[in-house]
């Protein structure tokens, strides 16, 4: 199996202080890959360079086989990222949002709207189609803010807890999104839903401190740590206790 992302030694430091303490791994093409941690472990920080939003300190990594330092421009072109921090447009309206995004990737205008009206029905957000994104609700925004990151069709997706303020339904809704694309596209994902990240994750790392304690198959990390959920196995890694 080919790598869709691959890390070596990739760090990042703010000042003194160690954010990413030089990671190393694989995400294969096409898997469902969930990076774990307690706040602050170091995950936005890992998404943010993998995606040249900030840039290392030092080491390498590839995305979509292209080197984060010297090819950022493919990089952008065949991955998508969805924000911590919910980012639309808030003056622009959701269908204008959606469209503002995928021309920006270069569709064409009428591929640019049949995306739209895809999208629209995938998130639910027909109903909302003329409201000014800074009108919705923070969940609705953070709907839309998915949508906006995958109507590029993007061929890996990074989203940074993309369930983050959404009500259960939305939440369950979004996972089965997300379930549906599992398979056609590579998706990096963090959540502290563990049962979700268990029940989806085809591979998942776990950060403790800017470090990658684990990076395997749930199944592999229950077995390392002798625990039967994962987030019995998390809470055991987190803690140190293995
Ligand atoms: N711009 C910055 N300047 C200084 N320190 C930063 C900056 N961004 C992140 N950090 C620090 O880097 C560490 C990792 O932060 P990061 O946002 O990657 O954590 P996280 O795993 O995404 O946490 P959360 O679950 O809370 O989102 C934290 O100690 C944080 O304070
Ligand atoms: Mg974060």
């Amino acid at each position: 199996m080919k790598n869709a992302i691959e890390l070596n030694q990739l760090q990042k430091k703010f000042g003194d202080k160690v954010a990413v303490k030089g990671s190393t791994f694989q995400v294969e093409e096409g898997i469902l890959f969930s990076l774990l941690g307690v706040n602050g472990a170091g995950k936005t920080t890992t998404i943010r360079m993998l995606t040249g939003l900030s840039k290392p300190t030092s080491g390498e990594a590839y995305v979509g086989g292209y080197n984060i330092k010297t090819e950022l421009d493919q990089v952008k072109k065949i991955c998508n990222v969805s924000t911590q921090e919910t980012a639309i447009a808030p003056n622009l309206t959701v269908e204008e949002n959606l469209l503002f995004v995928a021309q920006i990737y270069g569709f064409s205008t009428t591929e640019a709207k049949k995306r739209m009206e895809e999208v629209m029905k995938q998130f639910s957000l027909d109903e909302v189609r003329k409201s000014k994104a800074k009108t919705l609700s923070g969940g609705w925004q953070r709907r839309l803010s998915i949508g906006m990151a995958l109507i590029t069709n993007p061929k890996i997706l990074f989203l940074d807890e993309p369930t983050l303020g959404l009500d259960v339904l939305a939440r369950k809704q979004l996972w089965k999104i997300i379930s549906g694309l599992k398979g056609k596209i590579t998706i990096v994902l963090t959540t502290h839903y563990m049962e979700e990240a268990e029940a989806l994750s085809d591979k998942v790392a776990i950060m403790v401190d800017g470090e990658l304690k684990a990076c395997n198959t749930v199944d592999e990390i229950k077995a390392m740590t002798q625990k039967d959920s994962l987030e019995d196995a998390f809470i055991a890694i987190a803690e140190g206790e293995v």
